[in-house]
């Protein structure tokens, strides 16, 4: 028996000190907050998807009167990529949030397990890392990969 562990790399960073790219697509993120239909949980969530033709993809969580049905921002925004950009590939997703009395979240959320997985799916499609970017009011998380936030993933069978 061995004793082993999975690290998490991850970077804290300022708004500041983004990139353009990356500050573009917090931007995004942020705006779609407001684009969430969240009538039972008042929690907004947006997130924006960099393709590599460039394209960015905005969704926002999406509930339902029937709670399993709705869908996370995470989730509406990479289905709906790659069904409207079947052949391109993700580069970068950002996440932001705002919490139920309207304001941004101070620490940033990360993507709950199913949205992990499927994003997980366009990761291994495209090939390469997808960056994954948490949005906090004043704190960010920049994750290298999908996959560094889903150790012990179900990827083929
Ligand atoms: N939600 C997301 O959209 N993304 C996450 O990463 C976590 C949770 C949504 C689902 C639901 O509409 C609301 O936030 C409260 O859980």
């Amino acid at each position: 028996m061995k004793d082993t562990e999975v690290i998490i790399p991850f970077k804290i960073a300022a708004y500041d000190e983004l990139s353009d790219t990356d500050r573009q697509l917090v931007d995004l993120a942020r705006q779609a907050t407001h684009r969430s239909y969240s009538p039972y949980s008042h929690f907004r969530v947006g997130a924006a998807i960099l393709l590599d033709n460039g394209e960015i993809v905005t969704g926002a969580n999406q509930e339902n009167v029937a709670y399993p049905s709705g869908t996370c921002a995470e989730r509406t925004a990479c289905f709906y990529a790659h069904a409207t950009y079947p052949q391109a590939k993700f580069v970068t997703i950002a996440i932001a949030a705002r919490d139920t009395d309207g304001n941004e979240v101070t620490e940033p959320i990360a993507p709950c397990g199913a949205c992990r997985q499927a994003l997980l799916e366009y990761e291994t499609l495209a090939g390469n890392p997808v960056r994954v970017i948490l949005t906090g009011a004043t704190t960010l998380y920049l994750l290298p990969s999908v996959r560094s936030l889903l150790p012990f993933a179900f990827t083929e069978f």
